[in-house]
């Protein structure tokens, strides 16, 4: 097969012959029910060669390179204290230079063993995945309100840094008669009615509780990861020199045209005569903003507005989405990094996007080991192992047109997939993205020049006139984690697919005048942050990935 960047017409046309359909836009995924693992296996001897990929029209030749220098894959360890207290990472790290300091430290108790004459605690603080072991000696003044504590109450405590008899912990804490050493209970937690009293619970069962699930291993874990990965983020671009851009919540356009979008309005109250009509609808013009305005589903648009003037931007912030989907990589309240850049193709912005995404492996793998070893204990064997091999290797590119080409052909070795009628012109369903990234290649994919039909109005017109410059990141279990493409950069070519696609082109005037005054080749993508958070946790749900997920039916906390 003839591996271009452009999709040769030839194979096109044998694929639209094998498939006997015309292009066509399939339903959109509302209401799938949460099924992770429906994934066809790989048909027996089936096999594919990754893709060549032809770079020579490429728009900008020469060296490239995303890496960063090592220096900044390693975050620094704050010692924050608020007044006197260390925290526990802090202990943890220091190896053995505070053995024989008297240190105050501050938390909640993990577990309490009260013996004859001694009481052991561990203490976590949730600035580390372990905790400390604090061992009381009965000597201290309130020991017998000490041996009634019990896990979830916050302790207070000041004792000496010493080296540890037990295996697996260099050190731990001795409180004693010593006349500094003391135990504050600062608050109490009732064990016949603490939600977190009981062993190990469900990811499912925490989402119940989830003003309490922080205190849990398991989302302690995915908050300090996805912390690192929020500050990453950040270090990444600053450090490529992309400037970090403000984007706002509430707009009035509909980046994706999907028009899946929440109104922002005051107008309605409880007294619906009070609601100003005009002609048998609401009266837009008496609302807040004079206008109908919603929260946004992406910063692009707004967003490239400074990429043509600064080069290259980025923005981070929350986007919100109405769509009545229960899947497990669904939310109507998400976080997405969306960078732009000027004088790019849709190669530098995969590669961009590929640098991106194994630095923030990278970055966890540094700072958040013990994080990722509880994870791959307890959530996904062999998690660290798959990072580390992702890291190592290449991602795959392989167009669309190729992609559908190898679902047909492992459909006609056997696999059997839920939504069989794979045709050239369909959007990818969720299990022929994640056979795609999961069973064949089994890593990150980036499928390429998607049908125009299928994507959004923004994306450059390939020179076929069929596909458009668009590329989405596909991972093992998470599916699609980055959408991305070229931007139209040519005025008449973007009013016609504004049109086309059904948009109002007043309302796109801005965006068009970035066409008419210097207009220039840009490029970026959208990369859904919980998304890339369950990627790097192996966690196989959404709502557990966010402190409090927000999902058709459910608002809670
Ligand atoms: O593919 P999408 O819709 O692309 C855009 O919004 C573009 N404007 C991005 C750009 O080019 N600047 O969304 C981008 C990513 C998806 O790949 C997915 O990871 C995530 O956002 N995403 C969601 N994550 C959670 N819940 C949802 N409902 C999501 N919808 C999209
Ligand atoms: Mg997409």
């Amino acid at each position: 097969m003839k591996q271009q960047f452009d999709q040769s017409d030839e194979l096109h046309t044998k694929l639209m012959a094998l498939s006997n359909l015309q292009p066509q836009k399939t339903e959109k995924l509302i209401g799938e029910v949460e099924k992770p693992n429906n994934i066809p296996p790989l048909p027996d001897g089936f096999k594919v060669e990754p893709p060549q990929f032809d770079t020579s029209k490429r728009l900008n030749q020469g060296p490239k390179s995303w890496d960063l220098p090592q220096e900044l894959y390693k975050k620094h360890l704050p010692k924050y204290n608020i007044g006197t207290i260390v925290r526990i990472q802090e202990l943890l790290n220091a190896g053995d230079s505070y053995i024989g300091q008297t240190v105050t430290i501050a938390g909640w108790a993990k577990t309490v063993r009260a013996q004859k004459n001694l009481c052991f605690v561990e203490l976590n603080d949730g600035t580390s995945f372990a905790g400390l072991q604090i061992v009381i000696s009965e000597k201290i003044k309130n020991f017998a309100d000490i041996i009634k504590t019990n896990v979830g109450f916050s302790l207070k405590m000041t004792g000496s840094v010493v080296q540890s008899p037990a295996k697996g912990q260099l050190i731990e804490m001795l409180v004693d008669d010593n006349l500094k050493h003391e135990v504050i209970i600062v608050g109490c937690a009732d064990p016949q009615e603490y939600p977190m009293a009981k062993g190990t619970q469900k990811p499912e069962t925490l989402r119940q509780k989830a003003h309490l699930r922080p205190r849990s291993n398991f989302f302690g874990a995915v908050t300090r990861i996805r912390n690192n990965l929020a500050y990453a983020t950040h270090v990444f671009f600053q450090n490529n020199g992309c400037l970090y851009i403000h984007t706002p919540v509430i707009t009035g356009s509909d980046c994706e045209g999907a028009g899946d979008m929440f109104k922002v309005t005051t107008i309605f109250d409880n007294d619906l005569q009070k609601v100003p009509q005009l002609n048998g609808k609401v009266d837009v013009t008496q609302d807040f903003f004079k206008k109908e305005t919603k929260l946004t589903v992406s910063g692009q648009l707004q967003v490239e507005n400074f990429c043509v003037s600064m080069s290259n931007v980025y923005t981070f912030g929350p986007t919100f989405r109405a769509e009545k989907a229960h899947t497990h990589r669904h939310l109507a309240e998400f976080w997405m990094i969306e960078p732009e850049f000027a004088f790019a193709d849709l190669f530098d912005n995969m590669e961009a996007a590929e640098g991106y995404v194994k630095f923030c492996i990278n970055y966890i793998l540094a700072n958040n080991y013990d994080d990722l070893e509880f994870l791959n204990k307890r959530v996904k064997q062999g998690l660290i192992d798959y990072l580390k091999d992702i890291v190592s290797k290449e991602f795959i590119k392989c167009s669309y047109t190729q992609g559908i080409e190898i679902l047909l052909n492992a459909q006609q070795a056997g696999a059997k997939f839920e939504n069989s009628k794979i045709e050239w012109g369909m959007d990818l369903n969720s299990e022929h993205e994640r056979f795609l990234a999961e069973k064949v290649f089994q890593r990150p994919v980036f499928i390429y020049d998607y049908p125009k039909e299928i994507k959004a109005f923004y994306m450059k017109v390939a020179e076929d006139g069929k596909c458009v410059r668009a590329m989405d990141m596909l991972v093992p279990q998470v599916g699609e984690l980055i959408g991305g493409s070229q931007r139209e950069e040519r005025y008449d070519v973007l009013a016609q697919r504004i049109t086309e696609c059904g948009l109002k082109l007043e309302v796109y005037r801005p965006y068009l005048d970035l066409r008419r005054y210097g207009t220039v080749p840009h490029s970026g993508f959208g990369l859904g942050f919980e998304r890339l958070v369950m990627m790097i946790t192996g966690v196989e749900n959404i709502r557990d990935v966010i402190p409090f997920p927000r999902y058709h039916g459910s608002a809670d906390w």
